[in-house]
């Protein structure tokens, strides 16, 4: 997408050195800074700070991590030290390990002289699938902003669209999962506008998606997180579009804290809950959202500290609580697939439920029922 007018991805390769470059999210929206990565080490550090986030971005920069430690040493015990440190950076998404299976795979049944070569470009392909499956999943969603916006257009001046957290072009490669249907929908001229969930404690939203719309034109206002039921009940929000960072094989979906009570205001108000979700963020091997995932805790003070400019400009961090106050810190959340119209993926549209995502990929599911691991 752009970035000032300009072509941009999230994560690729430097051709001067060799080495990862990305574009360091904790300093968005204030700079726009590139950060090249030598090491795995450094690989790592990245995901685990968020200076890459986004559960399909950080599958990718999982797989650059494995190229960057087999650029070091390509031997078997070096594939197996760098698994393990890039796994441990963040336990929620699944693209994380969906990335680094495939890689280790690919890298132990490859003679040590190619692995360095042959882990540039798995780590090149997955960047680039990413970009196509995206943009391709957008291509659904983009049809279903369509048709709402055909029953709507007689009655209303726009199409109001809600989304929480950053489930645009900067969680993934390029495009997005939730936005890449946004931004398609835009360039079919449908008149949308998206209300942009602030996402605290770390505030994707106002931070990241506000910054990324902007960006790209898109009419926008950023609310904070409990203002999306009042919307809904004041008929304000005629959908919600979210991303996920873990999807069960019978639809229960794991999103950024808070997605369950937007998907409870939309139940109860009738508005449709769509979730964008690249086959790569479906867990196949379990089905229940709420047991079976581990939810990721981050620290005190994500809640404690905010980042901000002042008023010269300058960026400083404030603390917003009493001196040891007690915090407690989860990173996500279950949504039971009761409450989600569909899942939207890069081979369509189904139901949230097994049956559903069993039609759109049958062979990831046994005729027992269970569900089949992947890689
Ligand atoms: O903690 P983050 O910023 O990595 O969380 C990101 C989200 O929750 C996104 O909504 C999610 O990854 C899905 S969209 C690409």
């Amino acid at each position: 997408m752009l970035v000032n007018g300009k072509p941009q991805r999230t994560i690729w390769l430097n051709s001067e050195d060799q080495s990862v470059l990305i574009l360091d999210q904790t300093q968005l929206p204030h700079h726009v800074y590139i950060q090249s990565l030598q090491n795995v080490q450094a690989c790592a550090l990245a995901i685990a700070e968020m200076q890459v986030r986004g559960a399909p971005l950080i599958g990718a920069a999982g797989a650059y991590g494995m190229y960057l430690a087999m650029r070091e040493d390509a031997s078997d015990k070096n594939i197996d030290f760098a698994y393990e440190l890039l796994l441990k950076t963040r336990p929620t998404a699944v693209n994380l390990r969906w990335a680094l299976n495939q890689c280790r795979h690919k890298l132990i049944n490859t003679a040590i002289s190619e692995r360095m070569h042959c882990a540039l470009k798995l780590a090149t392909e997955i960047a680039d699938d990413d970009a196509r499956i995206n943009f391709q999943l957008g291509r659904y969603t983009a049809q279903i902003l369509q048709d709402i916006w055909e029953r709507r257009k007689h009655s209303a001046d726009r199409l109001n669209i809600l989304t929480h957290c950053n489930a645009g072009w900067l969680a993934t490669v390029d495009w997005g999962t939730a936005l890449s249907g946004v931004y398609q929908a835009a360039l079919n001229n449908i008149p949308l506008h998206v209300w942009v969930d602030e996402t605290r404690p770390r505030n994707q939203g106002a931070s990241l998606t506000a910054w990324e719309l902007k960006q790209q034109n898109i009419p926008h206002t950023v609310i904070v997180d409990n203002a999306g039921g009042h919307l809904m009940q004041h008929g304000q929000v005629d959908c919600c579009i979210v991303g996920t960072d873990r999807t069960t094989a019978r639809g229960d979906v794991c999103n950024k804290i808070g997605t369950y009570l937007k998907a409870l205001s939309a139940f109860d108000n009738n508005i449709p809950f769509y979730v964008a979700a690249p086959a790569s963020s479906i867990d196949f091997q379990i089905e229940n959202g709420l047991t079976e995932i581990e939810i990721e805790e981050r620290g005190h003070d994500e809640i404690a500290l905010m980042k901000g400019r002042d008023e010269q400009g300058n960026l400083v961090t404030i603390s917003i609580l009493p001196d040891n106050t007690v915090t407690k810190n989860y990173g996500f959340d279950v949504t039971p697939a009761k409450y989600i119209t569909a899942i939207i993926t890069e081979r369509g549209v189904c139901n949230a439920s097994k049956e559903g995502l069993k039609k759109l990929f049958p062979e990831h599911y046994k005729d027992n029922q269970h569900a089949e691991s992947m890689v």
